[in-house]
Order: structure tokens, then sequence, then C-alpha cells
């Protein structure tokens, strides 16, 4: 499963980057305007924590399928082949899927709230689809299931080129249920990120163990050392 940091900020991303498994960084319009820094500036900051392989979200703006092609073009020439798309999954969203397809740059369907978009996106060539798990929960609806239904739809239709890239999540429960889904990839935000392994048990049990290693050979030492 690919695993995202959904997030703009330069020190978290160099942090979660650096300890844990990430494969990419998705933003959107919103996050971008959180950092208060010129778009590409951010991005390009982004671009050199991955490296060249880190696959790299961005964003589309305008409403128009043609200009959003043209938006496309200059975001893969400003950061690089790694970097996918991301499209609306509305109607003129869905008409710049199938240009971009035809052009063979990589997209991924956003703003999804429905299983319908979220199948119609992948019918549209998109690599990956984003259910947005919380907004979703916040509209009286069940996010991890509207999601499910999603990656049961692209399954079951043979769309094997597509797979979700689940967003927007507020807790490590909702993580979990999807990645025991099996889903192609979670996006999830710096903090959020930080909490799925924070636990006192844990964290006890790990300073118990040197505490009982230290008695044993001495403050300090290591298995490198003693
Ligand atoms: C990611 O692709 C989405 O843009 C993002 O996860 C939305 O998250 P939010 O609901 O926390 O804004």
């Amino acid at each position: 499963m690919k695993f995202c940091i959904d997030d703009a900020d330069i020190k978290k991303i160099e942090r979660i980057y650096d300890m844990f498994p990430i494969d990419g960084v998705t933003t959107n319009p919103s996050i971008l305007a959180k950092s208060g820094r010129k778009p590409y500036e951010v991005l390009k900051d982004i671009r050199s924590i991955i490296g060249e392989e880190g696959e790299l979200f961005v964003q589309v703006i305008s409403q128009d399928p043609a200009e959003m092609v043209k938006e496309a073009h200059r975001i893969v020439d400003e950061l690089g082949r790694n970097t996918l798309i991301k499209v609306p999954s509305v109607p003129a969203g869905f008409k710049a899927m199938k240009l971009l397809k035809k052009e063979g740059i990589r997209f991924i369907g956003t703003a999804i709230y429905t299983p319908m978009q979220g199948y119609l996106a992948a019918k549209c060539g998109a690599e990956y689809v984003a259910p947005y798990v919380n907004r979703i929960d916040n509209m009286g609806f069940d996010g991890v299931q509207v999601s499910k239904d999603i990656h049961d739809a692209i399954v079951r239709s043979g769309l094997t080129h597509s797979g979700l890239l689940a967003a927007s999540f507020k807790n490590s429960q909702q993580v979990l249920e999807l990645t025991k889904y099996g889903v192609k990839g979670v996006t999830v935000g710096s903090d959020v990120i930080e909490g799925l392994v924070k636990n006192a048990a844990i964290d006890a049990a790990v300073a118990q163990f040197a505490n009982d290693f230290h008695g044993l050979v001495g403050d300090g030492k290591t298995m490198a050392d003693c």
C-alpha cells in the first residue's frame, strides 16, 4: 500500500520522510495556502526532500478542461515526471482526465465524496482516486464504507490501473480500517501520522528494554559497544 504525507509543512515532511516508510506527498490548494509561500517555491522544496522518485501530487485550480490540461503541463514541467495531477472528479474534470490520459500525463481523481465519482474517475484512467474519508463522515455518512465501496467497484470492474489513495483522515482508526481492507494507498496529515504509533505502553516497553540492558552492562551501553 502506498503511504503518503498530506501536508506542505517542510519541517514536518522532512522529519516524517526521514523516519517513516513514505512514498510521496500530496498537496491541495488549501494546504499550499496554509504554507503562505509561493506555490512552486514550496513544491520544489518538497520535491527536493522526496527526490525524483517520490510521488508528488499537485491539484489544478481551473474549472475549464483545456485550462486544467494547461496547468498540468506547467506542473509537470516544473516538478518532474513523478508528479501526479490532482483533478476534481466533476464533469469538467472528467473531460480533462480523458485528455490527460491521451497525453500520458499521470493523474488522480480528487474531491471524491460519492462512490460514482470514484468509479467514473477510475474509468477515465485515473491512477488513483481520492475519497475524503473524514469530510464524508462529517456529512453524516460513513467515509470508510464509501471508500470500501469505491475500492470494490474498481476491483470488480477490472479497472486494474486504478485504486484508492484515500484522503482526509482525522484519526488512526480510519487509516487502519482501510489499510486492513487492502486499498492501493492512503495519504495522511503529519499529525495523524505521528499519532499512528503514539502510545504510552509502546514507549514504556522500549524504555524498559534499555533500562534492563543498562543494568546488565552499564549506563549508555548498547550492543555496539558492550
Ligand atoms: C488530499 O488529497 C485532500 O486534498 C485532503 O486530504 C483533504 O483533507 P482535509 O479534509 O483534511 O482538508
